[in-house]
């Protein structure tokens, strides 16, 4: 059931179809190049766009902008404490800033680290040190059709075929990311936690959790996970961070705020080797690159993420537009996770080869059929893996209602209707960094 009603709201508009067209061609047939004023429900992420409560928004005032010291530092702390269990964190000006203080810590070249499935930042930044990035996810995770609680779950066989690979020497980090984004936003379970835990003690590797989606997954235990009927979400969540012997998070994602992030650990010593690395490239351990209202903004975030009735009825928006979609036919991933709805653009679009990047077709088709902005996450954001042709629908947090949700899926039911006429896209100019291509990357329709 809906906790919150809207007290400010913000204007937005659908322009003119063919100004969409111009708008798209304009933007080399990617999205990220868009005006988000020409957006009209912006899927894109869940990452830092959603709602702040009057509460976060009264908390901005008290931001103590002192560079050492500050009160609000100390507020950040003990919710970090109390809601994720960790005594020493490091801030961080979002998450990737935290992923090169905690990776730049642990990893060296010709270092492998292992994750149920890296996302772009997390790989990126493992690839950065010099190290191999390695996924283990379960066998059915990539399947959009495959059946499973915990399909986000960390593949131990597949670690441990590594290990035996490469040698547990080489292997100082193992990390889950929960829920996990590369995976369709899947959740992970608690069982599998703690079995990752006692693997990366095994090995002596680091366990590091990603939290950006904690209380995500966390509501998804309770749901599923023998045991933890009668738990609530925010015991689950520190049962199941807990596990790990550090963490890093992005504060906005369910930290509920739009800027921000941390490290946090209950190790001193690691503590102590990431303050001097965030001194480098945050700042100060007491603001590390996010303003004092900004901390106190994730402070509060971070205790409304596991309330009761948050996360349910987020959950159950996500839920809302994909059976909006289904209903009109649009193939979707399933089950549903837990930030977003991730359609499935090999189905969508059958004639098109994966070099003819389906999956940023239909965000393309999205964007001028209906001024929907999502995103591709297959053969254009991860060039050379192996990965489903998904476009994610990503959902701000306490933003969108149903009348959103159905346009979207409106859109992409007339988006499918023509799906025999659209032809696939080639690569026109793309970074060095393969990773981050889909950022700025610019394409044109294939040619005859
Ligand atoms: N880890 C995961 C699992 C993420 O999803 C993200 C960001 C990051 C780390 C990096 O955090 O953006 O604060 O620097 N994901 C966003 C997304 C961008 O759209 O999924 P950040």
């Amino acid at each position: 059931m809906v906790t919150y009603k809207a007290k400010m709201v913000e204007r937005i508009h659908l322009p003119p179809r063919e100004d969409r067209e111009r708008a798209i061609e304009d933007a080399g047939y990617n999205v990220f190049n868009l005006d988000a004023e020409d957006v009209f429900v912006d899927l894109l992420t869940d990452s830092g766009t959603g709602t702040m409560s009057q509460d976060q928004w009264a908390a901005l005032i008290r931001g103590d902008e002192s560079y050492a010291g500050a009160t609000s530092f100390d507020r950040l702390e003990s919710a970090v404490a109390d809601v994720m269990g960790f005594p020493h964190v490091i801030p961080a000006h979002q998450g990737r800033g935290a992923e090169n203080v905690l990776y730049g810590t642990l990893l060296e070249a010709d270092d492998v680290a292992l994750n149920n499935t890296h996302f772009d930042t997390t790989r990126a930044h493992v690839a950065n040190q010099g190290a191999d990035p390695v996924d283990c996810q379960i066998p059915g995770a990539p399947d959009p059709r495959a059946q499973g609680d915990f399909k986000g779950d960390f593949s131990l066989e597949r670690g441990r075929e590594v290990v035996s690979a490469v040698g547990e020497d080489r292997i100082p980090v193992v990390i889950q990311t929960i829920t996990n984004n590369s995976a369709a936003g899947q959740p992970v379970s608690v069982e599998n936690t703690r079995a990752v835990a006692e693997f990366a003690a095994e090995i002596d590797a680091t366990f590091v959790i990603d939290a950006c989606r904690f209380a995500e997954n966390a509501h998804f235990v309770t749901e599923r996970e023998s045991g933890y009927g009668g738990s609530t979400v925010a015991e689950v969540a520190r049962e199941q961070l807990e596990l790990a012997d550090a963490i890093v998070m992005s504060g906005k994602k369910d930290g509920l705020s739009n800027v921000g992030g941390f490290v946090a650990t209950d190790d001193p010593e690691l503590a102590d080797r990431c303050r001097q690395r965030a001194i480098l490239y945050e700042g100060f351990p007491t603001y590390g690159g996010m303003a004092g209202r900004d901390m106190e903004a994730l402070a509060v975030g971070l205790r409304e993420a596991v309330e009761p009735g948050y996360v349910e009825d987020r959950i159950a928006q996500v839920r809302t537009l994909a059976s909006l979609l289904e209903a009109r036919n649009v193939p979707v991933y399933t089950p549903t996770g837990g930030h977003a709805v991730y359609l499935d653009a090999e189905a969508c679009f059958p004639h098109l080869a994966s070099s003819a990047f389906p999956g940023q077709v239909l965000v393309c088709e999205l964007y001028r059929e209906g001024g929907v902005r999502g995103v591709e996450l297959g053969s254009f954001a991860f060039p050379g893996t192996d990965r489903p042709e998904l476009v994610r629908l990503a959902i701000p947090r306490r933003t969108y209602h149903r009348e959103h949700f159905e346009h979207v899926a409106d859109t992409a039911a007339a988006a499918l209707e023509r799906a025999d006429e659209v032809t696939g896209l080639e690569i026109r100019t793309e970074p060095e960094v393969a990773e981050l291509r889909h950022f700025t990357a610019e394409l044109e329709p294939v040619s005859g």
